[in-house]
């Protein structure tokens, strides 16, 4: 539990207090955990696995707004302001996760200031990446939103080496385009002629960046 950064701080005690409060639940990949407009009650912490954040549109197309993975927490803001769900969650992988209930969740925020801060970081986290994704798709075209986004996921969720970052993701074309905010081709595209350039390698469940390459 003490690798969950909002718990790093916390004692012997106080992991004890959490793991009191808690569930610990495990889903098989694609289970939607809650949609868009439910009642929220619950804010969740994932220990091991990943999870995707979407809305739907009315006629069904989905828009991946963030990828959460182990040590990420979500649920919180319809916790926090009483509102339904303001998008859906559902696992892309076996996902193990740590549930905590409404009332514990505000007994938390009311006796542990250091995890109250953490959760206000994230959303303001959360808000400064949100403004920065209404820039991308207002001011760059497709092929610089792909490329940005793929070198986005890789600082967040990639593991370095040298010039190469491996992205361990369950993710299919589809989510990856919803998240570039662009059409499926367009990404297929880019990402026939990044592999050619040898910027990226792709196998099952992995990418690989070539931060070198896509430098020159
Ligand atoms: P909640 O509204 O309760 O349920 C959906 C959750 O997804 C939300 O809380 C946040 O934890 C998370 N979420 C919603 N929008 C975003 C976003 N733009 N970026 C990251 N996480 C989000």
């Amino acid at each position: 539990l003490r690798k969950v950064s909002l718990f790093d701080q916390m004692t012997d005690e106080q992991l004890e207090h959490i793991l009191s409060i808690a569930q610990r639940r495990t889903f098989p990949a694609g289970t939607v955990l809650f949609h868009e407009n439910d009642y929220g009650a619950a804010f969740y912490v994932i220990l091991k696995g990943s999870i995707k954040i979407f809305k739907r549109s009315a006629k069904g197309e989905e828009k991946v707004l963030t990828l959460l993975q182990s040590g990420d927490s979500f649920g919180e803001l319809s916790l926090i302001d009483g509102r339904p769900r303001s998008a859906s969650a559902a696992t892309l992988e076996p996902t193990s996760v740590l549930v905590i209930a409404e009332q514990p969740f505000h007994e938390l925020l009311r006796t542990h200031y250091d995890i109250t801060r953490r959760i206000m970081a994230e959303l303001c986290q959360r808000l400064r990446d949100t403004n920065q994704h209404v820039h991308d798709l207002t001011f760059l075209d497709s092929r610089t939103r792909v490329i940005k986004n793929l070198i986005l996921l890789a600082n967040r969720h990639g593991q370095r080496s040298g010039n190469l970052i491996a992205i361990r993701m369950p993710l299919n074309y589809d989510e990856l385009a919803q998240m570039a905010g662009v059409q499926k081709n367009v990404l297929a595209e880019v990402i026939r002629d990044i592999e050619d350039r040898g910027i990226l390698r792709l196998s099952p469940n992995e990418y690989t960046l070539d931060l070198s390459k896509l430098r020159s």
